[in-house]
């Protein structure tokens, strides 16, 4: 995100010897050169800006579209991660350090996706991550906009807690009930309300994400921001974001003195919760082989490896590094997710050889609502899951079971 003085002037100056190249100009000018970055600072220039969904040729074309729409504040907070946000770059570089390892001359003239989860089918394992307050983004469709692609494109869809559209309306959206994402409060009471909110909405799967509940350091998110916040009063009630009480997702629940996260979680809280909830229960954030053990000793029905998309920890290690840990100590009891730092089919691909059921996407998806509402999220997933059969096609898989460790290499790891 932020680069010292001394590199972004010698870019700079590389950028201006690029411009006066006439060999650079007969390749497609300057920007053929630049490295879109994954994080908020891409470097398009204006022309290469996509102005509709079917320019995008891959993902990442999203995000400038995206920042030109999104308001400044509410794109500082999605594009960033925390401390020196290196977590969040780590997430997708290693998919940079795993190579393929295709298999040749094997017919690849049907190429099937599908993925059955919890009884549910999906035609492909690209699923959508819980992201708060999608109206941010897109105003006002918001969820709805999400829920009407992932209808469209069959997609699993996660909603977050932190939602500005209540679940009973995105679940009409989305012609079935989403999986439910979980801030616990510090309240029983409060998140037993929560719990028999869901149910009555009619969603069988909850997802109890354990990344973070003690907060973050949002660095880059307070240094990009506006400097100027009082014009966040005219729709929060507080300068600093939304609080609780603007969350559908709260609504009939007190929540004064209650902690929205609560810090105390512990694994007695998880089997407390387990008692509770009928339907199937995920924990979202684990990223260790212990922590792997003990979801499957306490009733987790699954895992979804993740580390917020590099914005709770600055752990610094990838969740594409993590995954192999947790797969091997799970040995195919329950189903392991990944996400963060997905961008390419062929990451994709490469977290499915890892081992990893199902794949997801946060940010992505995210640059396509921002864009371009539900149309930019339609694209952005028929992108993936079209460079997702390009890649199974390559490298000899038919369909998803037959992808496994053998079509990966990891050179550079160190496990
Ligand atoms: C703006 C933003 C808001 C998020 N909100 C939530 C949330 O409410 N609950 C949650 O469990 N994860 C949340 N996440 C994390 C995502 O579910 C997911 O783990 C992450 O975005 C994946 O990484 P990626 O963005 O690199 O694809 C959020 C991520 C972003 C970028």
């Amino acid at each position: 995100m932020r680069e010292p003085v001394s590199v972004s002037t010698a870019r700079r100056e590389f950028l201006k010897f690029l411009a006066a190249s006439p060999y650079v100009a007969a390749l497609g000018g300057v920007a053929t050169y630049l490295e879109r970055s994954a994080s908020a600072q891409t470097n398009q220039q204006p022309s290469d800006v996509i102005a509709s969904p079917a320019e995008a040729l891959d993902v990442l074309d999203f995000e400038e579209a995206a920042h030109r729409k999104v308001p400044p504040g509410h794109w500082a907070y999605m594009a960033s991660g925390v401390d020196d946000d290196g977590t969040l770059r780590v997430n997708s570089e290693a998919y940079k350090h795993i190579q393929l390892r295709p298999r040749r001359l094997r017919d690849a003239s049907n190429i099937d996706t599908r993925i059955s989860l919890f009884g549910a089918d999906f035609p492909s394992p690209i699923f959508l991550c819980p992201v708060s307050g999608h109206k941010a983004f897109f105003f006002p469709d918001g969820e709805l906009a999400v829920a009407r692609a992932a209808k469209a494109r069959g997609t699993l869809q996660f909603l977050s807690w932190n939602t500005s559209t209540a679940v009973e309306d995105v679940n009409k959206a989305l012609g079935r009930p989403v999986w439910q994402q979980l801030y616990a409060p510090d309240s029983w009471d409060a998140c037993q309300k929560m719990l028999q909110r869901i149910e009555a909405a009619g969603c069988t799967v909850l997802a109890l994400t354990v990344d973070n509940t003690t907060g973050r350091n949002s660095e880059t998110f307070l240094r990009t921001r506006p400097k100027e916040i009082t014009q966040c009063t005219a729709c929060h009630t507080s300068a600093a974001g939304p609080t609780p009480q603007e969350r559908p997702m709260y609504d009939g629940i007190n929540m004064t003195g209650v902690l929205a996260q609560n810090p105390a979680m512990d694994w007695a809280f998880v089997d407390r919760l387990r008692k509770s909830w009928k339907g199937k229960f995920i924990i979202k954030g684990i990223d260790t082989r212990e922590d792997a053990r003990l979801c499957v000793d306490h009733g987790a029905d699954a895992i979804l490896v993740s580390n917020h998309g590099g914005r709770s920890t600055e752990t610094l290690r990838a969740t594409a590094e993590a995954l192999p840990e947790v797969v091997a100590e799970v040995a195919n009891r329950v189903p392991v997710l990944v996400d963060g730092g997905v961008r390419r089919g062929t990451d994709v691909f490469k977290a499915l050889a890892l081992g990893a059921k199902a794949v997801g996407i946060g940010r992505p998806y995210i640059w396509g609502l921002g864009a371009f509402g539900q149309a930019g999220v339609e694209r952005v997933l028929e992108i993936l899951q079209g460079e997702l059969k390009l890649a199974m096609g390559n490298c000899g898989t038919q369909k998803l079971s037959d992808i496994n460790r053998a079509y990966v290499a990891t050179p550079d790891w160190k496990t």
